[in-house]
């Protein structure tokens, strides 16, 4: 059985109190509410990362993850954060390559490999995130897109080293739009980058890849969307800053 996975992206929301209170509401109703197999992730900025951990550490269902890591180990980066950090403060997942980052801080493809290979150096497992703009979508481009984001940001990796790696699918003009990919587009979708991951490596490799799907996933299509075959759980930004919200599509998954 593949993992199921539900992660919720904070992105550069809440201050210390919201968050924490966030993480205990959500700690609280999955501990009573929730009967489901799924990995519930929170995806916090940096600075809460370590209260965080603190919190959830005696839960063996929550995780807590970082939206962005540095390429490098070490070193004169102001500003930057590393992996083995990140490690430190109880990190299990590292969100890379998520579209704003790729689109307001210009990171390549080629870039995004080096993350993620920082990201498994450390023994942490990466979110790689894919997925292809509207303009890409309407002009039916979104499958060479979608193929050179997967083959140049992953397959370098070794056959051990994919398979430590969750892909996120999240188009680009469901993020933040209320607009969510249809079950049988984003069932397409995953299915397309299973093919491929197959194609690369083999079917095992591919079966055992966690895919999530993100962009406007709301308690109403959750249900739908992972009762699809290739959708292993979600990847949520703007329903993950309300506890009950997160919940009930946490509560989505069986
Ligand atoms: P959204 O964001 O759920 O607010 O659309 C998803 C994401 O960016 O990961």
């Amino acid at each position: 059985m593949r993992k199921k996975i539900i992660a919720g992206n904070w992105k550069m929301n809440k201050n210390f109190e919201e968050g924490m209170a966030l993480v205990s509401e959500v700690s609280n109703m999955v501990k009573d509410e929730y009967s489901g197999s799924a990995e519930v992730v929170f995806i916090p900025p940096f600075i809460h990362i370590n209260a965080v951990g603190r919190m959830i550490s005696d839960a063996k269902n929550l995780f807590v993850g970082a939206q962005n890591c540095s390429n490098h180990a070490s070193g004169a980066y102001t500003g930057e954060t590393s992996a083995s950090m990140l490690k430190s403060c109880g990190v299990s997942y590292v969100i890379v390559g998520h579209s704003e980052r790729r689109q307001y801080f210009n990171e390549s493809n080629d870039w995004l490999a080096k993350k993620v290979d920082a990201v498994l150096a450390n023994d942490l497992n990466p979110i790689y995130c894919c997925g292809e703009t509207l303009e890409e979508r309407e002009s039916n481009q979104h499958f060479d897109v979608l193929k050179k984001q997967i083959s140049e940001g992953l397959f370098h990796l070794d056959e051990a080293g994919m398979r430590k790696v969750v892909i996120a699918y999240e188009p680009v003009w469901a993020i933040g739009t209320g607009k969510t990919a249809s079950t049988e587009q984003a069932q397409e979708i995953h299915a397309f980058i299973r093919n491929l991951i197959s194609e690369k490596y083999n079917h095992e490799t591919a079966q055992s890849i966690t895919i999530q799907y993100g962009g406007s996933v709301k308690a109403d299509n959750a249900a739908e969307l992972f009762a699809a075959p290739d959708i292993d759980g979600a990847l949520v930004g703007g329903a993950a800053l309300q506890s009950r919200s997160f919940t009930d599509i946490i509560k989505a998954m069986k």
